[in-house]
């Protein structure tokens, strides 16, 4: 694998490619790297001449400053990991904050409901900040196909939104969740739990599971009351919200049978640590 820091190293990584019209697959990622991204960097490799894997904490994305310092950062940890999985001419872009903002970007994307229902609601900005920085990396790394994994379901809807409105050429690929044996849904925050707050934490995949098997028995409104208070009856564990929607707009379902795509989602403090998860729900 190449490791790159500036624009002009990585056109010089990926102009081979470009001049053949070759396919760039792109998984653009915060560092702290964990077998769910690994899994998409998997979805790329076979179908992509070249995967670009960026390792970026972008500041924009934190409605909270203190999340933003604690966020953890491994760097020797994370090369070892893709030095084992990437091929040779594979890249890793390792920008800096001036490479992706050289100036502050004051830009407002038109995310409609994505911005002020669930994580739009809890997270103010947050949504802004990953539409302005994926989109600046689109900018340089140009790929055909980006990954993205569905953990973050509501991103994945902001992220495809922000390439309908800036008509960009990127084909985005949802790839499914990864999960801890216990079912606690990977992610780089799961290092910030303490002992007992991990020990607690799988009952929140267990609650969707479980709010699913009993999906027919209630309407949605009582059976997300059942969810929070099951979720909070683990001391460590408090939920910030759990709701049933429709899964192509993030409006409320209200019961088994309405028609489309459905999705149970949820936020959970796990003592000081904010998780997120989410399952189907047809
Ligand atoms: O999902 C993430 O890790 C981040 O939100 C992303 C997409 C890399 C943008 O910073």
């Amino acid at each position: 694998m190449r490791t790159v820091q500036f624009p002009d190293e990585l056109d010089e990584a990926l102009a081979p490619f470009r001049r053949t019209g070759a396919k760039i697959g792109f998984v653009p990622t915060m560092g702290a790297l964990h077998e769910g991204h690994l899994s998409l960097i998997r979805c790329s490799l076979p179908r992509d001449t070249v995967t670009v894997v960026s390792i970026f904490v972008n500041p924009t994305q934190f409605n909270d400053p203190e999340d933003l310092r604690r966020y953890p950062r491994m760097p020797g940890h994370d090369l070892a990991l893709l030095e084992n999985l990437l091929r040779g001419d594979d890249v890793v872009f390792l920008p800096d904050e001036k490479t992706i903002y050289p100036e502050p970007d004051h830009r407002h994307f038109d995310l409609g409901d994505l911005d002020t229902l669930l994580e739009g609601a809890f997270r103010p900005g947050h949504f802004q900040g990953v539409a302005q920085v994926v989109s600046r990396l689109f900018g340089l790394v140009r790929p055909a196909r980006a990954y993205f994994g569905e953990k973050d379901f509501q991103q994945l809807a902001v992220i495809r939104r922000m390439v309908h409105l800036l008509s960009l050429p990127v084909e985005i690929v949802p790839c499914p969740i990864i999960r801890e044996k216990d079912g606690l849904a990977m992610s780089s925050r799961n290092l910030r739990l303490s002992e007992e707050a991990r020990r607690q934490a799988p009952r929140i995949y267990e609650t969707l599971l479980e709010a699913y098997r009993k999906r027919k028995e209630m309407p949605f409104p009582e059976l997300e009351k059942w969810a929070i208070s099951r979720i909070d009856e683990a001391p460590a564990l408090r939920t910030e919200y759990f709701r049933i929607v429709r899964a192509d707009t993030f409006r409320p379902a209200r019961h088994w049978d309405d028609p489309g795509p459905k999705r149970a989602l949820t936020a959970v403090w796990a003592g000081d640590v904010r998780l997120i998860d989410n399952i189907p729900f047809d």
